[in-house]
């Protein structure tokens, strides 16, 4: 049995199904803060928030847990500079309860979902796993934080870990059953979607004047299909008994600018629709682009789903479905 914290979230809900397809049974732990419950349509559902450390340890000794998936966490970079302290409490401080408890049980087998987020503004590109760790908001620095802790407990401890550090989460289930549904959305592509599909009037373009070849920021648009891939490969890779604990950058390995996506929205959805040029947005790096090689080399994973209009033709089957 795998417990998948935040399964009923954007990136945990993917992963749920591909665990399920793959022949796994699944406990997804939520407190469907920011997750739907109409996105748990695999495993079983605990309503329950992880600071709630005596429910955390009932499903344990209720199931025969073998590893648990991470997802449960806050994940606005803009919301984590006006409060930093819920970062570090829900990202963190539930993190540390949970692999209590799990060490209380003997459950040693954990994927943590980490994020570009810790490298700030990267030094060289495309950016590997050694590149430097300088996080430049809170909800980075939260995520570096458990980054270490995990580090500690596996080089001192029984606990063997996977960090996943995603790049740009994008796309959709194909199947079209899940998908990305915030509230409120931040992120440039369900935005711009929101404009197809005349939920607003225009999008923003945050900045046109960064040190890319239009201007506009370049992001690694990962398809969520190929990280929920990258957690089961993930999890093969700890059940082998001999394998140490590790992290992987996770991105495609080809950047896109803002321009690029909007283009693209606009060559998908067949509408045009006004696109403003505003303010650049606090803490953007120009550019984020992964080099996955070590994931390819250990995990033997590759993304599939690397082309742009891929990417959002997915996206835009799933944000009709949920908004028409
Ligand atoms: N952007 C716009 N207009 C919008 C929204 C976004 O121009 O209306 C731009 C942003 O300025 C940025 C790019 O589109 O240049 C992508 O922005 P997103 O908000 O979609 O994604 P981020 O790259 O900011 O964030 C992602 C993850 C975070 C993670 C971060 C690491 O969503 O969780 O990468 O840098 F922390």
């Amino acid at each position: 049995m795998i417990l998948v914290t935040g399964g009923a979230g954007y990136i945990g809900s993917h992963v749920n199904k591909l665990l399920n397809n793959s022949g796994y049974e699944t406990i997804v732990f939520d407190n469907l803060s920011k997750g739907h419950k109409y996105a748990v349509k695999w495993g079983k559902l605990v309503n329950a928030d992880l600071s709630d450390t005596e429910k955390v340890r009932e499903i344990f000794q209720e199931n025969d847990i073998d590893a648990v998936m991470h997802f449960a966490a806050f994940s606005s970079v803009a919301e984590s500079v006006e409060e930093p302290e819920k970062y570090i409490q829900n990202n963190y401080e539930n993190t540390l309860n949970l692999l209590q408890v799990m060490k209380e049980f003997r459950v040693n087998k954990f994927i943590f979902s980490s994020t570009a987020a810790l490298y700030g503004i990267p030094k060289s590109i495309p950016i590997t796993e050694e590149n430097e760790l300088n996080p430049i908001n809170p909800y980075g620095e939260s995520k570096l934080m458990v980054e270490n802790l995990l580090k500690d407990e596996s080089d001192f401890g029984p606990l063997k870990y996977v960090s996943l550090r995603y790049f740009n989460a994008a796309g959709a289930d194909l199947d079209c059953e899940i998908g990305e549904d915030h509230n409120p959305e931040t992120h440039l592509i369900p935005l711009v979607l929101d404009a197809a599909i005349g939920k607003r009037g225009s999008i923003s373009i945050f900045g046109d004047d960064y040190a890319t070849p239009d201007g506009t920021c370049i992001r690694d648009y990962i398809h969520v299909n190929d990280l929920a891939d990258a957690h089961l490969k993930a999890l093969q890779y700890l059940e082998e008994p001999f394998n140490d604990s590790n992290i992987f950058n996770l991105g495609n390995g080809s950047g896109f600018s803002v321009k690029d996506v909007i283009e693209t929205c606009k060559k998908v959805t067949d509408v045009d629709f006004d696109v403003k040029i505003e303010e650049r947005r606090p803490g953007d790096p120009d550019i984020l682009i992964a080099d996955s090689k070590k994931a390819g080399e250990i995990l033997k994973w590759k993304p599939e789903i690397t082309n742009l209009e891929d990417i959002i033709e997915s996206a835009w089957k799933w944000h009709k479905k949920i908004n028409l």
